[in-house]
């Protein structure tokens, strides 16, 4: 695979906007789920004004997300993340989401960074990055934001359920709560229960065998014990 640029998208990208939507939008209706709709336009205006990453692989865009505010800049939302579909699984979208939120950061230092997702992925990543679960009571007012879910096939959720809540869920990083101190080093006794409870989480059925698959990948083969469970866990 090319080498992937990722970078601050500018007036020299442009020409990249019309890909960039048809990208997205092949994407919404892979995953069957009313991502809003952008047009070129609009993708072209956030490159002018700075307040996309974009990334590229042998002349050819990859990955994309944008900024958007609200609420007079109180609230930040990095928006329309999309990674390329031969390009997905290599850590890209958690590169270009890390771009996007130190622009955002120094653009809006004050402002809470926020996103409504359905995607594992997205929720790793935000969580990774400092962002919280929120209630949708606790995210943005402005009508305008609300507005970019009309397009989504869930919106009757949303409205039957006075906008409190829908299929997505709300994360915040609010840069006025510090974050707490990383977790002590658990020893591996305590690995091992964490590793327990996390397998019975069925409801992360899906987790609990993309953890196997990266096991194997990582290790060539899986044991069931123990033992073999315990020394694999540093892995991670
Ligand atoms: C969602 C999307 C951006 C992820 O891009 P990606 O480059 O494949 O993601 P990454 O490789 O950076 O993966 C980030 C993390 O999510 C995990 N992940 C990736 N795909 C996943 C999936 N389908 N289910 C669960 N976890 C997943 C990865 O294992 C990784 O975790 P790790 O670092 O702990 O191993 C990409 O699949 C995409 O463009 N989808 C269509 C558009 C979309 O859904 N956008 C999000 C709108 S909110």
């Amino acid at each position: 695979m090319s080498e992937i640029k990722i970078t601050i998208a500018g007036e020299a990208h442009v020409h990249f906007a019309e890909e960039i939507c048809s990208m997205m939008e092949q994407a919404a209706q892979q995953r069957g789920t009313g991502i809003a709709k952008r047009s070129h336009l609009y993708v072209s205006a956030k490159m002018m004004e700075g307040k996309a990453v974009i990334a590229i692989s042998d002349n050819t865009p990859v990955g994309f997300c944008y900024i958007e505010t609200w609420g007079h800049g109180k609230h930040v939302a990095n928006s329309g993340l999309v990674v390329h579909p031969d390009f997905r699984n290599t850590g890209l979208a958690r590169d270009i989401k890390a771009e996007i939120f130190k622009l955002s950061r120094k653009k809006f230092p004050e402002a809470r960074i926020f996103g409504i997702t359905t995607s594992l992925a997205v929720m790793k990543i935000n969580s990774d990055l400092g962002y919280k679960p929120v209630t949708f009571s606790e995210l943005t007012t402005d009508e305008d934001f609300w507005k970019g879910c009309q397009s989504c096939r869930n919106y009757d959720i949303l409205t039957r359920t006075n906008r409190s809540h829908c299929l997505c869920t709300g994360m915040m990083f609010d840069p006025s709560k510090p974050a707490k101190p990383a977790n002590k080093k658990l020893n591996k006794e305590e690995q091992w229960e964490r590793f327990k409870r996390f397998m019975k989480f069925q409801g992360i059925k899906e987790g609990a065998d993309r953890l196997r698959q990266k096991i194997k990948n990582k290790s060539g083969n899986l044991k069931i014990n123990k033992s073999s469970w315990l020394s694999k866990i540093s892995l991670f």
